[in-house]
């Protein structure tokens, strides 16, 4: 069977997407028709991980570029940069979002009539899905190049076929190989506050038949240390020009770790996710999230109702704790060609 997800999609005239708030109990897919309602999934999760955020925001523009009835090219013109601007902006720190958003609107844009627009819009959105979907392959052989078989890892954060099209970054790299008969055992970091590791690796790895086990982020370098890992494998948000690295929060932590028992710790990532244009982590926009996400779980309080929270969504490893970047187009290091 085939492990590869239809995490994001066109389907009838809407977006289609697995709502990711719902796993892992229930598989519930929503076809949003507004780019509005597009946001709001963005924002709270329904959709997330950096390249699904990126496609998701290229079909936000098709939506965007639908032709309302009396608007004339000039005004669609100036309502849909103002909507490709908000969907950009849904989240901050995933360079792949604002990527997107810019790559099908400025295609589109091109077109001389607001129809001619929506459909050039598609057709960039449909290959920017396809080509995430062959990214994904070309990062898992590359992935693959560097591990042992078979392999013990640790990752944090969701990187599989929901953070994408449908492959995965960091454990598409397990995912494919677990396809072509390589054997795994993964550390799945929970991942605080909201469970990415805990609810949607769980999720994928057991659809894919591939032993894991899911252990508290402070239980990461205690693993560390009793175990034989061979590597720790996790995707990324925003790559800088030096190689720091931003992605989920505790990743920072993971780094550090697996630094102090001499296991290689690789970020695998689209170029797309690399912002070549910033010289160092320090300028990566960190996105805070509401209080809530920490004071609660599901409904139910774990803190006083009103306990200060500092919430950060991410952090930036600094490059010197990575041993290589593997991207489609292999494992690379500072200086990256553009
Ligand atoms: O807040 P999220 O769940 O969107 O954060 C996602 C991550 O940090 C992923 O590790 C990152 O986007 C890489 S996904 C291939």
């Amino acid at each position: 069977m085939s492990t590869e997800l239809r995490t994001v999609e066109w389907n009838d005239g809407a977006v289609r997407l697995i709502d990711q708030t719902r796993l892992p109990h229930e598989e519930i897919y929503l076809d949003i028709r507004d780019t509005s309602v597009l946001i709001d999934a963005i924002a709270r999760l329904a959709v997330r991980g950096a390249p699904a955020i990126g496609v998701a925001g290229a079909y936000g523009v098709v939506l965007a570029a639908e032709p309302r009835p009396g608007e004339d090219a000039a005004a669609h013109l100036a309502r849909v940069d103002s909507e490709c601007r908000a969907l950009a902006d849904a989240r901050p720190t995933a360079v792949n979002l604002a990527w997107a958003v810019d790559r099908t609107w400025s295609f589109a844009k091109s077109g001389g009539s607001p129809e001619e627009r929506k459909v050039r819009a598609l057709e960039e959105a449909e290959r920017i899905r396809e080509e995430d979907l062959e990214l994904s392959r070309r990062m898992a052989e590359h992935g693959l190049s560097v591990l042992p078989d078979p392999a013990r890892v640790v990752t944090h954060c969701n990187t599989g076929g929901l953070a994408t099209a449908g492959g995965g970054t960091a454990l598409g790299v397990v995912l494919a190989g677990a396809r072509l008969g390589r054997k795994f055992y993964v550390h799945v970091d929970e991942t605080r506050p909201l469970l990415q590791g805990a609810r949607l690796n769980s999720w994928e790895l057991q659809r894919a038949g591939v032993p894991y086990v899911v252990q508290c982020d402070g239980a990461a370098a205690f693993a560390l240390s009793r175990f034989p890992f061979d590597a720790a494998l996790v995707g990324a948000d925003r790559i800088a020009a030096n190689g720091d690295t931003a992605n989920k929060i505790g990743t920072y932590a993971l780094a550090l770790a697996a630094k102090a028992h001499g296991v290689p710790f690789y970020v695998v990532a689209p170029r797309s996710s690399f912002d070549l244009s910033i010289g160092s982590g320090e300028e990566i926009p960190i996105e805070e999230r509401i209080a809530d996400e920490v004071r609660m779980f599901r409904g139910a309080a774990s803190t006083p109702t009103d306990a200060p929270v500092y919430n950060p969504a991410f952090d930036v490893t600094p490059a010197h704790l990575i041993e290589g970047w593997i991207t489609e187009r292999g494992v690379e290091r500072p200086p990256f060609a553009p």
